[in-house]
């Protein structure tokens, strides 16, 4: 199926992700899904959970500071670039204050510090702090916006996490069940059970986790409905990135996301390889048509869209206008002898 025919089929299509290798293309993809939705009438938000500001650059436009700004030039476009300091400082904060809240609330006369520093320096918290932070756009912005593109680097990782949120909320609710029963064996074993339940009212533990069941409940509803969610997977006509993305999406299905397509990004035009006279293109081109052939085999029937590789940099709302018009019909001119 291609771009154009996906988006049709699809009219509830609201959370679309752009995953793949480092440098090939995610970002720009990521701006032209955007730039369709705005250009046609649909409110949009195109939003990077990148640490690097690639669409200050992109859109050549300060997009910094992690609040949602207006794109000039385009109707119906918004874009922001979340600061993953503060995001992560932020949550660190919440996180050191649950735990405080907690132990002082369960009478532990143990100094906190040691354990928020083990809930907060691992490597992965970092990840989780954003991936939180995508959940918050997910609930938040989804009311304002018709159409959210996330474009995310570490695909790999929010993958993993929606698919383990199905475990982290059972663990939730088991956590639930058992602070409910340890919370009514202190009302029963209690001779002063008004002051308990007032007390249990209060507990911050049980608060928590069930704003968080909530949380994910939600989000999860959401990001595994196929009608609403898609992730498009980019890829280069070259080895190592089709693996990545044949990766991804084996990972993807496992998880029961929906794949909404893979996005084949730089294709060198025939015509530019016939009028030069360079050896190396000519020889890039040669080697494309091999790629092209295995992603014809083995991911054919996926590829949405063909981006042609273009003489300049991908700079500018011109540009980005072009990358959209080329996701939605441009056919690569060898693509026809390739598939007889
Ligand atoms: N089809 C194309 N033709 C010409 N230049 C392109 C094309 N696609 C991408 N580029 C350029 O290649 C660079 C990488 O593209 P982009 O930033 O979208 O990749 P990315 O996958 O988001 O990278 P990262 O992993 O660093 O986030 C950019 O400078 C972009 O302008
Ligand atoms: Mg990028």
């Amino acid at each position: 199926m291609r771009f154009r025919e996906l988006v049709e089929a699809k009219p509830r299509l609201k959370y679309l992700f752009t995953g793949g290798k480092g440098g090939v293309g995610k970002t720009i993809s990521a701006a032209g899904i955007a730039y369709y939705y705005a250009n046609n009438g649909y409110k949009t938000l195109l939003a990077s959970l990148n640490p690097v500001h690639s669409l200050t650059s992109l859109f050549k436009q300060d997009l910094r500071g992690g609040a949602i700004k207006k794109i000039e030039g385009v109707d119906n476009l918004y874009a922001v670039e979340v600061e993953i300091d503060d995001v992560v400082a932020r949550y660190k904060e919440n996180i050191s204050r649950r735990i405080r809240e907690f132990m002082k609330w369960a009478d532990i006369p143990i100094d906190p510090k040691p354990f928020i520093e083990i809930a907060t320096t691992n490597p992965a918290f970092q990840e989780s702090a954003m991936f939180d932070k995508m959940m918050d756009i997910v609930i938040e912005e989804g009311q304002n916006f018709d159409k959210i593109v996330f474009d995310t680097a570490a695909v790999a990782n929010a993958v993993r996490l929606i698919g383990l949120s199905k475990i982290y909320g059972l663990w939730l609710q088991r956590m639930i069940k058992s602070r409910e029963e340890a919370l009514s064996l202190r009302v029963k074993l209690s001779f002063r059970k008004e002051k308990v339940m007032e007390e249990i009212k209060k507990d911050p533990l049980m608060a928590d986790l069930i704003s968080l069941n909530e949380k994910f409940t939600s989000v999860r509803k959401v990001l595994l409905n196929s009608d609403e969610t898609a992730f498009f997977f980019v890829t280069l006509p070259l080895s190592l990135p089709i693996a990545v993305v044949k990766r991804f999406i084996k990972m993807v299905t496992a998880y029961d996301i929906p794949v909404g397509g893979v996005i084949v990004n730089m294709v060198l035009k025939k015509s530019v390889a016939e009028a030069t006279n360079n050896e190396y293109i000519k020889n890039q081109y040669q080697q494309q048509l091999h790629y092209m052939e295995i992603i014809q085999r083995d991911l054919g029937d996926q590829v949405v869209s063909y981006i042609p590789l273009y003489d300049r940099e991908v700079v500018g709302i011109d540009m980005v206008g072009r990358v959209a018009s080329d996701m939605l019909d441009y056919v690569p001119e060898f693509l026809p002898e390739l598939l007889t």
